[in-house]
């Protein structure tokens, strides 16, 4: 089988690092597509350095910028950040065939959406609570492990299921943690309910996820922003799988040293995902009535933070 991850960020090198201990035993292969040429001819040179505490490792890897010259690809694993999702499926176009299967692995629910822009390929989805930080180009830090949660959100073909297992198996032979589920929108939602919860805030204040719970005020606008987004979630038909606001403390906990994210994205100047997070929370409370006024402010704040990024 042939996967191709597309996107070498902080989950792209992470899951190719991990995945490249499976690839012998499962005798698949895996090729990394990078629009930037530059990039992918560094990684192909230099590998990813995988670094977990203070042990790091390099795993070769074989990177690409150009998808016509790559043989059939089996599955493509999509890492790419949510508001480059159109984009990377326009570049993938030619790959994009009856026999393919990408995987959606983005934060937040707008990429959900995408179906329009995947040609005549099928879709699965894909979340994980694992913890990756990017510390410079193809060096990645394993921040902590978690679940991976594969599934589809349409009954799949025979074909495309055979292909969720495939990746499935590569994934748990590289170590990681990896269930199929046929309940992967629940799943999408936990997660975004704890994006929802901590990213923008986090963001804002320039603070570790720990800190949430400690800083005056902060916890009663997590809770808030959570039940909105709860609010949200039932008007479009899904039932929250544990208690939202207590799952969100205890990953503020679990991952009390970690920088979000999103205040990773602030912090480099990059634009982050407020859109498909909170800003997917307001845009659906407007469609069903439901108001969402932590959640609208929380996306002002991040905008204004975006906005006023200057050239370096
Ligand atoms: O986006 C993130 O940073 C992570 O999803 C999480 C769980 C908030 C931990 O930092």
């Amino acid at each position: 089988m042939h996967f191709l991850l597309v996107g070498p960020g902080a989950l792209g090198c992470l899951l190719s690092s991990i995945v490249n201990n499976g690839l012998a035993v499962t005798g698949d292969r895996l090729t990394l597509l990078d629009y930037n040429a530059d990039r992918a001819e560094y990684l192909t040179r230099q590998g990813i350095v995988y670094q977990q505490g203070d042990t790091g490792k390099t795993v070769s890897v074989t990177a690409t910028s150009d998808p016509k010259h790559l043989e059939h690809v089996d599955v493509i694993l999509l890492c790419v950040k949510s508001y480059d999702v159109a984009a990377s499926l326009a570049f993938c176009g030619p790959l994009l065939t009856e026999t393919t299967l990408v995987v959606f692995l983005q934060n937040g629910i707008s990429h959900l959406s995408m179906h329009d822009h995947l040609g005549r390929a099928a879709a699965a989805f894909g979340t994980t609570t694992e913890g990756a930080t990017l510390l410079g180009r193809g060096h990645v830090r394993h921040a902590g492990s978690g679940v991976t949660y594969l599934g589809f959100l349409d009954s799949p073909n025979d074909h495309s299921a055979f292909l969720l297992k495939k990746t499935q198996t590569l994934f748990a032979t590289g170590g990681l943690q990896v269930e199929t589920t046929g309940s992967i929108l629940a799943r999408i939602w936990a997660k975004l309910f704890i994006n929802v919860g901590i990213n923008a805030l986090t963001a804002t204040l320039a603070c570790k996820n720990g800190q949430l719970l400690t800083l005056p005020g902060v916890d009663e606008r997590m809770q808030t922003a959570v039940n909105e987004a709860m609010l949200v979630a039932r008007a479009e038909g899904v039932e929250a799988m544990d208690d939202p606001y207590l799952a969100t403390r205890i990953v503020c906990s679990k991952t009390s040293e970690n920088v979000s994210s999103m205040l990773q994205d602030v912090r480099n100047r990059r634009r982050t995902e407020i859109e498909a997070i909170n800003g997917a929370i307001v845009a659906k409370g407007l469609n069903y009535g439901i108001k969402t006024p932590e959640n609208s402010r929380l996306c002002r704040q991040v905008k204004d933070i975006e906005a006023g990024y200057t050239v370096p």
